[in-house]
């Protein structure tokens, strides 16, 4: 830490009356709080100060430059493959990560995801893998990097020592109304990223009901603030703004999204998420300077090593090595019960949030960072947008292992499902993409 000390609350006035902070100044502020030097209350004054002002590029570059010093580096020199990952904004059935990792795995990138887990609405994907019996993501960094070299990916939880101020900081921001905040959340995003020592990253920014940002113009600033910060420190970088308007796939819970996962992994995914894989995937191998970016269609290309099982092979592989049983039944819910469709028609839309939150409070979903999650709950959707429906028929499944949280579910749902007599227009699912 410098050995120079500033006044916090002169800090925060000046962040508080538009000022800016220069360099030292947001160093020291960092390092002070992880010391307990700066305590909670003047930190979330300071942070609501940037909730209302911003962070100009070169504060933004400061702060997450010393959030990634306040922490270790995992050390990813040496590896024989080009590292690369990606990092969604969060969504609903989003088990892109699943196919994803490992697809790149197998086209000849190496991918050291560090994954978080569900908080509210939006599935974490260690949760995800967790269901897997015996699948462990608390890793060390040695073994972090030996899977690496066996196996070409890992995904696993971010250690204690990496981005610690981002740690502390966001817990902060998650009681202290601070989180919805486009400084905020690139900088804690970017500072564990640049912390995990990929050498390429591709952002998907999901966008709609769904979604941490609702609306496109929002997200495109997190999306090019995001990418601005990691081409500063070197990243080779994209963002995709994707739609979260409806769940991606029909399953959305834990287990149920790992069967799905693996079914995409077999060649007989639903399309939206092979459409989202691949798209991802292209910009992936694009930014890690792969030569199938060209193709991702057969024979040499990405859907290829979906259809082929060469990607499957990879994620066995990888949850061999993280002492997971690829070939354990997967959790089932011990309760079920269907909603059925109110008229006849097709499906106009399938609300993403709704269907999120009903699936959380069915138990795949945690409220509180402590909370334990049920492997086996979750929402099947029957029916997704542009299907057509009788009136009657099934459209979700929902599965706990408690029987008293199916009714409270089914009544999160209301108004969730549209039915019309035409079906919507096709829309695409990647809306923008951001490049330096
Ligand atoms: N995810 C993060 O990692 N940080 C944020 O601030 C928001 C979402």
């Amino acid at each position: 830490m410098s050995a120079r000390t500033y006044e916090v609350v002169e800090l925060i006035r000046r962040k508080r009356d538009g000022g800016r902070l220069d360099g030292a100044e947001i160093e020291w502020l960092v390092d002070a709080y992880v010391a307990d030097l700066v305590p909670d209350y003047q930190m979330a004054a300071f942070l609501m100060a940037v909730f209302f002002e911003g962070l100009d590029r070169a504060e933004l570059g400061r702060l997450t430059a010393a959030m990634v010093a306040s922490g270790e580096r995992l050390d990813l020199e040496g590896l024989a493959r080009p590292t690369v990952d990606k990092h969604s904004t969060g969504g609903v059935g989003d088990k892109v990560s699943l196919v994803l990792v490992p697809l790149l795995a197998s086209v000849g990138a190496c991918v050291p995801q560090l994954s978080g887990r569900g908080l509210g609405h939006t599935g974490g994907t260690l949760d995800k893998l967790e269901a897997i019996p015996g699948f462990r993501s608390d890793l060390a960094p040695s073994a972090v990097r030996s899977i690496l070299e066996r196996v070409g990916c890992v995904i696993c939880a971010a250690g204690p020592g990496l981005a610690p101020a981002d740690r502390k900081l966001y817990a902060l921001r998650d009681v202290t109304g601070t989180v919805e905040s486009t400084p905020l959340i690139a900088s804690s995003i970017m500072s564990k990223k640049l912390a995990e020592g990929t050498a390429a990253l591709v952002l998907d920014v999901k966008v709609g009901s769904g979604a941490f940002m609702p609306d496109l113009g929002r997200a495109r600033e997190l999306g090019e603030t995001m990418v601005a910060i990691g081409a500063e420190h070197g990243l080779r970088m994209a963002a995709l703004l994707t739609r979260m308007d409806e769940p991606i796939g029909r399953a959305v819970g834990n287990a149920v999204e790992v069967d799905e996962a693996v079914a995409t992994l077999s060649g007989e995914g639903p399309d939206d998420l092979v459409e989202l894989t691949v798209a991802l995937g292209a910009e992936m191998a694009n930014v890690a300077g792969l030569e199938v970016a060209a193709s991702a269609d057969p024979p040499g290309g990405l859907r290829a090593a979906l259809s082929d099982g060469r990607a499957l092979s990879v994620f066995r592989e990888m949850v061999r090595a993280q002492t997971g049983d690829p070939d354990a039944p997967l959790p089932v819910a011990r309760h079920h019960q269907v909603v059925p469709a109110r008229a006849s028609g097709f499906v106009r839309a399938l609300d993403a949030r709704r269907v999120g939150v009903a699936a959380w409070r069915l138990g795949a979903g945690r409220g509180k960072k402590e909370d334990p999650v049920s492997p086996s709950a979750g929402v099947v959707c029957l029916r997704k947008p542009g299907e057509p429906v009788e009136s009657g028929d099934p459209v979700l499944e929902l599965r706990a292992d408690e029987p008293a949280l199916l009714r409270p579910a089914v009544g999160l749902l209301e108004g969730a499902v549209e039915i019309g007599p035409d079906p919507p227009a096709r829309r695409p699912l990647v809306l923008e993409v951001i490049r330096p």
